[in-house]
């Protein structure tokens, strides 16, 4: 399935079931909204809505938002499946349907309308924390169980995993993640969904939006509770299109296939070749990205994270003598 297919099958499989079908927003966040330099989720444009600040155009909005996040900067490049930029696909509850309806959503879209192998999804969900005064989310575990996802497969991760927050504050509460199982050729036989591996890839976050953060780390409950949603449209072009890692899927391989020519390297022939040209395929796409929404390079807040990449993406073309024909 083409990563254009992927979209529009997430964004109408929620249109047909009440959602209304929302624009991705700008990279730049509103100017009330200083929690992060970059859009860094889907949620980030209705923030208002969960707060109760403002009205949503509809009680369930369904989106493809354009996302760049820096902490794994360092990772780009490393791994099967890191990114700076991606789309987000989500869909999304304001003070209408809550936990039961969002799992079954999610499992009916993955199981019957991307087609996905039922005994090979995991979950995760929150498994309580202390300091915030809250147990295991036994109730997406019971939902779970109910649709038939066995107990060896739900796994009860703390909160640095299953409880999902955009910034220091704001909007945020337990989660419940969607993993597909790729098989032994990807990883251990200990290996678990959470861990640093490539053998469980996670495709898809519900998050169960039901606090305000505030500044002092204390929980007030929203006016209503809410559903967030993500699936990385670039991870799941990567499974329905059978291929190892997000570089290799059709958002991919045209910039890839550039790089190969530019350079006369092919991209598989040293792991120095297939860093850099993962590299200079993000960088270019997310600089591109930045532009298009008004960033220029500087030295500071926005403006560097666009240098930054922009330096990253130049830098291993000298650094890994990709340029061959010199
Ligand atoms: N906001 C949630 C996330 O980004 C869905 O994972």
């Amino acid at each position: 399935m083409k990563s254009d297919q992927i979209r529009e099958t997430f964004l109408s499989f929620f249109e047909e079931r009440g959602h209304r079908r929302a624009p991705s927003a700008s990279l730049i966040p509103p100017p009330d909204d200083t929690s992060t330099l970059l859009t860094v989720a889907g949620m980030q444009p209705f923030k208002a809505y969960f707060l109760g600040r403002e009205t949503p155009p509809a009680d369930r909005l369904t989106s493809s938002q354009t996302c760049f996040r820096t902490p794994d900067i360092e990772e780009v490049g490393k791994t099967l499946r890191h990114l700076t930029f991606f789309e987000m696909l989500g869909n999304f509850s304001f003070g209408g349907y809550f936990k039961d309806e969002a799992i079954r959503f999610g499992w009916e879209l993955s199981v019957d309308g991307l087609g996905l192998n039922p005994e090979e999804i995991w979950v995760t969900v929150f498994g309580g924390d202390e300091q915030l005064g809250l147990g295991p989310d036994e109730e997406a575990i019971a939902i779970w169980k109910e649709i038939g996802v066995p107990d060896e497969r739900i796994v009860r991760l703390p909160r640095s995993e299953n409880f999902w927050q955009a910034g220091p504050t704001d909007p945020c509460g337990p989660c419940s993640e969607m993993y597909l199982d790729r098989g032994l050729e990807f990883g251990g036989v200990d290996d678990r969904p959470g861990d640093d591996t490539d053998r469980f890839l996670e495709y898809w976050n519900h998050v169960f939006m039901t606090y305000d953060l505030g500044e002092d780390g204390s929980l007030t409950p929203l006016p209503s509770k809410n559903i967030d949603t993500g699936m990385g449209l670039e991870r799941m072009a990567a499974i329905l299109q059978g291929v190892p890692s997000v570089y290799q899927t059709d958002l991919f391989s045209p910039l890839i296939d550039l790089a190969e020519q530019m350079s006369g390297l092919k991209y598989d022939s040293t792991p120095e070749a297939t860093r850099a040209m993962r590299i200079i395929a993000d960088h270019s796409r997310g600089m591109s990205f930045l532009i298009a929404a008004g960033v220029v390079p500087s030295n500071e807040d926005r403006g560097y994270i666009l240098r930054r990449v922009m330096r990253r993406a130049i830098q291993p073309v000298s650094y890994t003598h990709l340029r061959a024909h010199e």
